[in-house]
């Protein structure tokens, strides 16, 4: 299986949507699914104001899930989320580790879920660092705040 990214596409979309509509993923990632409409509206919101990037990630032909920058409050920022069918096969390592060769801003942030432990796991293979623990929403859990600060690490492109 290869790994590719390639920017978003309005096809994509209905895809992107039934994979953050999957309740395990959202317990995962401590993040609330969309309603149709919310989703719609905040991908064509972040489509139209181009000052981020938005790939989709590709397992062979079919798309797997998404990668995306961002920036807020001055820090950048990367998410992702891939499908449940495609998890646990290292897609989600190799698609960051390619998207971080792409953005070249530094320091580089990732804010997870404390009890997401595949995802602080894909961070850490990309060469991510804790920098500190804070309450999720005021006090509705507790994340993580991740850093890159260097050049990604090879080992999760190759995986
Ligand atoms: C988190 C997510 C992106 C992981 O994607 P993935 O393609 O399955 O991840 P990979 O296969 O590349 O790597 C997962 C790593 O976590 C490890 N892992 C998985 N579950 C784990 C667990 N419960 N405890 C510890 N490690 C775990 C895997 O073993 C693997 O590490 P390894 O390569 O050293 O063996 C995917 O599950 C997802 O999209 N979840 C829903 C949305 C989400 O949580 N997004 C991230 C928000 S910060």
């Amino acid at each position: 299986m290869t790994v590719t990214l390639r920017e978003v596409t309005q096809e994509d979309l209905p895809i992107f949507f039934e994979h953050q509509m999957d309740a395990e993923a959202t317990r995962m990632a401590a993040f609330p699914s969309r309603n149709r409409d919310a989703f719609m509206a905040h991908w064509a919101r972040i489509m139209s104001n181009g000052s981020g990037i938005l790939n989709t990630i590709l397992a062979d032909d079919t798309v797997a899930g998404n990668v995306v920058y961002w920036e807020a409050a001055g820090e950048s920022n990367i998410g992702y989320w891939l499908g449940k069918t495609h998890w646990g096969k290292g897609i989600a390592s190799a698609a960051l580790a390619q998207f971080l060769i792409k953005i070249e801003a530094r320091p580089v942030y990732a804010h997870v879920a404390k009890h997401n432990l595949a995802s602080i796991r894909v961070l850490q293979k990309c060469g991510f660092q804790l920098v500190r623990e804070d309450l999720w929403n005021g006090d509705d859990g507790e994340e993580l705040v991740m850093e890159l600060r260097s050049e990604c690490c090879a080992t999760a492109a190759n995986h």
